[in-house]
């Protein structure tokens, strides 16, 4: 089970079952969902309490292959960071998303290097890479900020409501 990292603006903890209302009602939104290749819109309590209870399963495995933290601020979640795919002392990929009432408040910026360091520090990482859409411009900035290059732009990378979508390909190593 993880450990939460606890900052000034949030704390990053394991996903608990009660989070499902919050996670449903930021999730449940198209300039949310727009930006992310797996979210489906509308959101509805059971892909919450479906996507919640995966993660609960992962958190008990001894060498999960997804690492995902809620992002808690006050008393509810208002997002989510989490490694994919992870290859234990290799690499893996970075993904997050967040409550639109929160944006722009450098959180996303934060949490990211918190995360970037866990992979890093213990999961003994080498790289960390995520694919951003050509029209994210806040993301593509959180991860210039935490000192991700660009790599390229892998072409029709993604395949959401029947239309192909092209990404930038962001990678830190160390
Ligand atoms: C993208 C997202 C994660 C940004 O989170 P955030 O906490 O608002 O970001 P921060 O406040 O840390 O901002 C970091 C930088 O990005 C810039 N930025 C944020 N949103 C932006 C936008 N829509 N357009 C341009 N720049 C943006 C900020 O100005 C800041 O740069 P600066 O310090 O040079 O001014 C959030 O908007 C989000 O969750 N969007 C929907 C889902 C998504 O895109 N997920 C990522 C998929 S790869």
């Amino acid at each position: 089970m993880i450990k939460p990292i606890k900052s000034k603006k949030f704390t990053l903890r394991p996903f608990r079952i009660s989070d499902v209302g919050s996670i449903r009602k930021h999730a449940n939104d198209k300039t949310v969902s727009r930006n992310l290749s797996s979210l489906p819109h509308p959101y509805t309590e059971k892909d919450a309490r479906f996507w919640i209870g995966k993660q609960i399963e992962l958190q008990r495995q001894k060498n999960p292959e997804n690492i995902v933290f809620a992002i808690e601020i006050g008393n509810q979640v208002a997002g989510t960071i989490g490694l994919h795919k992870i290859k234990c002392g290799h690499k893996a990929e970075l993904g997050f998303w967040l409550g639109r009432e929160f944006w722009g408040g450098g959180i996303m910026t934060d949490a990211v290097k918190d995360v970037v360091n866990f992979g890093f520090k213990n999961l003994k990482l080498r790289r960390i890479y995520a694919g951003v859409f050509l029209s994210n411009k806040g993301s593509a900035r959180v991860l210039e900020k935490n000192g991700f290059k660009l790599e390229g732009i892998s072409k029709k990378e993604v395949k959401k409501d029947n239309k192909f979508i092209d990404a930038y390909i962001f990678a830190k190593v160390r």
